[in-house]
């Protein structure tokens, strides 16, 4: 007698096993796509929260072509990767002049939006309109590249395409929504990225890496190139009750968002400071005392910000990307983690 098939097996898993979600349940093709944003490089629990905290600041697709950029910013802000509340931001206010306040429910329209790739469109398409569409992240990739042991790197183009393939020849008709979630839980439940738990798996003799005993070996990735550390001073520059506060370039790292002044040193940061300042912001000050040191590590390097307490000597009326902000008001300025610490201590 045959086995029971990949999907019977998965399905039936997922039926008893599946995580409640605040997005899962309901058709809100709006609710899916905000919480597959979120979902892109953050981990369910953390992004509980946020998804609700959103859906009540921005109920629907007009809702969040509404507000402002900042306001969408301050909403995702601990969330990290900020382009993505930009683009999503910048998506709604697509759909609401495109599609009638509406998302498209084609792969090809929904992958024109800002912030939908791939991934993002499959899900949302099998999800929330119930298209056979499969939707492979990080998480799907690891699990298909144990059920298939599939030898090439996931991070490269053969084993990207070779991926994508494995995963529309396994798709069942009429139930992509529920398999690519149930995919998906397997991973955050079973098939974890180390010690994957194959002895409750419904898949385990169905998984050829378990066979090949390579599932610890799997999935293959590219070697990592070693990240940079950047060192940075930055300058808390207070005058009546306000401080001075920058904004960054409207796109790239935490673009649009708001930060202590400051700039990149060789170094000797406490040395270089009033030069990286005048440099930067047309700011010429005295440095006082060390208010203390802040690490954070981005995707692509790693950063220690060294802050110090200044005295302004003067500034240039030119340096329009300054502010002066009251202490009390700086939760309202949406700021990355480094500079919400600087921020939260000087309450
Ligand atoms: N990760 C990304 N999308 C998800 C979803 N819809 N359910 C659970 N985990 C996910």
């Amino acid at each position: 007698m045959p086995l029971p098939s990949l999907q019977t097996r998965l399905l039936a898993w997922y039926h008893k096993n599946k995580r409640t979600l605040p997005w899962r349940g309901h058709p809100n093709p709006y609710a899916v796509w905000v919480s597959e944003i979120m979902l892109q490089q953050t981990r369910v629990e953390t992004v509980i929260p946020y998804f609700e905290k959103w859906m009540q600041r921005f109920p629907t697709v007009q809702a969040l072509a509404d507000a402002s950029e900042q306001e969408a910013l301050n909403a995702w802000e601990g969330l990290g990767y900020y382009s993505r509340a930009r683009s999503l931001h910048k998506a709604a206010q697509v759909v609401v002049r495109d599609f009638g306040g509406k998302l498209p429910q084609s792969m090809d329209e929904l992958m024109k939006l800002p912030g939908i790739g791939r991934y993002t469109a499959g899900a949302i398409a099998s999800i929330a309109f119930g298209a056979d569409e499969p939707a492979l992240d990080g998480n799907l990739k690891r699990v298909y590249a144990r059920l298939f042991d599939v030898t090439e790197p996931v991070d490269s183009p053969k084993g990207e395409k070779l991926l994508w393939e494995i995963a529309r020849q396994n798709l069942p008709k009429g139930r992509a929504g529920d398999f690519n979630q149930a995919l998906m839980d397997l991973g955050a439940a079973l098939c974890l990225p180390k010690n994957p738990r194959c002895l409750l798996c419904p898949l385990m003799d169905l998984c050829r890496a378990r066979q090949n005993g390579t599932q610890e070996l799997r999935p293959v990735k590219k070697p990592k190139k070693a990240v940079p550390h950047h060192i940075h001073a930055a300058g808390v520059i207070v005058r009546r009750g306000k401080v001075l506060l920058a904004q960054r370039p409207a796109r790239g790292l935490l673009g649009g968002m708001w930060e202590f002044p400051n700039g990149r040193v060789e170094a000797d940061p406490a040395g270089e400071l009033a030069q990286v300042l005048e440099a930067g912001y047309r700011l010429k000050v005295q440095r006082k005392e060390a208010l203390g040191v802040v690490q954070h590590a981005y995707t692509h390097f790693r950063v220690t910000v060294h802050v110090f307490q200044c005295d302004l000597l003067a500034m240039s009326d030119a340096s329009s990307v300054v502010r002066w902000v009251a202490i009390g008001k700086l939760e309202e300025y949406p700021m990355g983690k480094i500079d919400r610490w600087i921020a939260r201590a000087l309450l």
